[in-house]
């Protein structure tokens, strides 16, 4: 028998209570991630990937997972206690943000942020903690650590800055690092430092990775199996290489179109799909992308698909599998 991946994700529902009534941000989501596996996580604003991600750690806030499952190294999340997640968090799952402006303290030293990480979940002398600090600030790649470990956050460019979260995230050696769009808030040049350190780091730790991401581009380079969400649903999924080279689904068709080329400036709006994610307070029937989709048929308006099993690891939600593939949601839903 396989051993059983390192997460494994199960009909994820997340709802968040709003003014206006509840919506549900995430419909049924499911994936796994194998030990030492980088999955990437790709969609639009507001596909639901942040939520997906924030739900393993039990960091959602006002809102609540309703219905799934949730098992990190064959235990379950969904429903164990704050104190259990507390301690997961950091020492066996990380968690790498967009802006680590907003993740560091602008009151303490790098340093000291860093061994906080440390000691919070082992058994340090204060010694010994800044002296795996400055080791640790050297593995990211931080020039002259020793000075650095003193520095502010201020005192840090933002590309130092996301080494010294990376850092936090590693200091505990986790066996699972989640990294949402870490390298949105950085230039070019720097994302691609980063992106860089994070294989490197990887490849030594064997740390696996779960990477969320709206760029195609950043798929390709990092991951190895994605998943491509949207409005609360995973439409696709398979091996990087070969969703990238056939995607089946039209919504990952036009994410691959939409691929920036070294001219594009960065912030620009995806140009190949014209409109946006729907909220999920105004969910189109039928298959949420079909208002959106360039190969819409009648049927698309009013009925959704299901995730259609396309081949050892592949799937994808949409109509125009029904001739190609018969339903196997069971299968598919073992994907990771
Ligand atoms: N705390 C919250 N309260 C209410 N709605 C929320 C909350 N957090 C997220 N949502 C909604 O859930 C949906 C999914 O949001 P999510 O943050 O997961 O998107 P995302 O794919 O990470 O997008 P982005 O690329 O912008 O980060 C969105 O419609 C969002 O408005
Ligand atoms: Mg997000």
């Amino acid at each position: 028998m396989p051993s059983p991946p390192l997460l494994e994700v199960r009909d994820l529902h997340v709802q968040f209570p709003t003014p206006t009534g509840v919506i549900e941000a995430v419909a049924g989501v499911s994936f796994t991630v194998a030990a030492g596996e980088t999955v990437a996580v790709v969609g639009e604003s507001g596909s639901g990937k942040s939520v997906s991600s924030l739900a393993v750690l039990g960091l959602l806030g006002g809102g609540r997972v309703t219905a799934g499952s949730i098992r990190f190294a064959g235990g379950e999340l969904v429903g164990a206690d704050a104190e259990r997640l507390r301690r997961l968090r950091g020492a066996e799952i990380a968690m790498v943000f967009q802006n680590p402006m907003s993740s560091l303290d602008p009151l303490f030293t790098v340093g000291d942020q860093v061994a906080e990480a440390l000691r919070a979940h082992r058994p340090l002398t204060r010694k010994d903690a800044q002296r795996r600090v400055v080791e640790l600030l050297r593995e990211v790649g931080l020039p002259d650590p020793q000075r650095r470990a003193r520095s502010y956050p201020h005192e840090l460019s933002g590309g130092q800055q996301q080494r010294v979260m990376v850092a936090i995230g590693l200091a505990c050696e986790p066996a699972l690092l989640i990294a949402d769009e870490p390298t949105t808030a950085l230039d070019v040049t720097v994302e691609a430092q980063i992106l860089a350190l994070l294989r490197r780091m990887q490849r030594e730790h064997g740390t696996a990775l779960l990477f969320i991401t709206h760029d195609m581009g950043v798929v390709a380079e990092m991951a190895d199996h994605v998943l491509v969400m949207y409005a609360g649903r995973v439409v696709e999924q398979g091996p990087v290489a070969e969703v990238l080279s056939a995607p089946r689904n039209p919504y990952t068709r036009a994410l691959i179109d939409s691929i920036p080329t070294p001219t594009t400036p960065r912030d620009a709006p995806m140009p190949a799909i014209a409109g946006t994610v729907p909220h999920p307070s105004e969910m189109p029937g039928g298959c949420r992308f079909h208002p959106r989709c360039p190969s819409a048929l009648d049927r698309c308006a009013t009925g959704e698909p299901q995730l259609y099993d396309l081949g050892p690891g592949r799937a994808s939600r949409c109509w125009l599998h029904e001739v190609d593939a018969p339903v196997n949601e069971e299968e598919v839903s073992g994907v990771g």
